[in-house]
């Protein structure tokens, strides 16, 4: 069946890269010239999805404002013969079917996941975490859609991730099936490092059968006293019904400081607009430090 729906969530306080996302949600940070949640929205057009469900919460309208028509904008970029901004301009408006609810109290991912049931009904349905800006040839949710009609399977987008990292995120139990192809058998969020499977962990994107529903209904708070997508994913994986693959393009956390920055260095490193510059600045700038 094809993947032709998604949801970013976008509700959560980005308390790591404050005090930039006190008033500016987090997923309008931009890369170079475009916020965050473009790229991933513009990640999910590509690998042919058409209705997207944004969940957010108070204080994030302009998302909702930047996926729009700005019509003022529009007409003085159009009177002024500024064509090629203009059409940058427009381009977020015509993007997909984009859809927005509020999740209104923010208790975790798996809630966030939860409130797009009745936008998913009864089909599989692809997530894109709106703070991982994954830059590659090809759109990486395309990856994970394609194995998920080749298998008929939930499948997570993986990558190894070092220690101090697999204690914040999440360990899988994997078994090779074919390259950068695994079966996931286990999964556990945020554990201690003699709890952990693998260094496997999941990087911002899934494709998930809707069954994910039923499970998250009757899945206990989990770490952080938060609904956590993965315990509900955990239960398909035991059930031997969650593959894991390793996408090729490059992830960048936009929830951290640190990933922010290097997001903007190497987009901008391939910008046609800047990369000469900062490349030359950059050059200047390792000879000093
Ligand atoms: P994170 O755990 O990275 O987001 O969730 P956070 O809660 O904003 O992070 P910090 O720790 O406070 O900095 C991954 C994605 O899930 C969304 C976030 O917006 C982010 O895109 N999310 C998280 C929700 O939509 N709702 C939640 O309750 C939690």
């Amino acid at each position: 069946m094809k993947i032709k729906k998604a949801i970013i969530p976008a509700a959560g306080l980005g308390t790591r890269v404050l005090p930039a996302s006190k008033a500016l949600p987090k997923e309008m940070l931009p890369i170079v010239d475009k916020p965050a949640i473009q790229y991933i929205v513009e990640e999910a057009v590509n690998a042919g999805i058409t209705d997207i469900l944004i969940i957010t919460n108070r204080g994030k309208g302009v998302i909702e404002d930047h996926f729009d028509h700005s019509i003022e904008l529009e007409k003085m970029l159009e009177l002024k013969g500024k064509t090629d901004m203009l059409e940058e301009v427009i381009k977020p408006a015509n993007l997909a079917n984009i859809y927005y609810i509020r999740q209104k109290e923010t208790r975790g991912l798996g809630d966030a996941v939860l409130r797009a049931k009745e936008f998913v009904g009864d089909e599989p349905f692809a997530v894109l975490y709106g703070d991982d800006v994954i830059v590659g040839e090809i759109p990486a949710i395309g990856e994970l859609c394609e194995t998920y009609e080749k298998y008929g399977k939930s499948v997570v987008g993986i990558k190894p991730v070092p220690d101090e990292l697999v204690v914040k995120y999440c360990s899988l139990k994997v078994s090779e099936v074919a390259d950068k192809l695994y079966d996931v058998s286990d999964m556990i969020e945020k554990p201690k490092l003699e709890e952990k499977f693998s260094n496997f962990s999941v990087l911002g994107r899934c494709v998930l059968d809707n069954s994910i529903f039923g499970i998250l209904e009757n899945t206990p708070l989990g770490a952080g006293n938060e609904l956590q997508l993965t315990d509900a994913m955990k239960v398909l994986a035991r059930k031997g019904k969650m593959m894991g693959i390793e996408f090729s393009g490059t992830r960048y956390d936009m929830g951290n400081k640190f990933g922010m920055l290097k997001a903007n260095i190497e987009v901008g490193l391939n910008h046609p607009e800047i990369r000469d510059e900062l490349r030359e600045y950059l050059k200047d700038l390792a000879k000093k430090l």
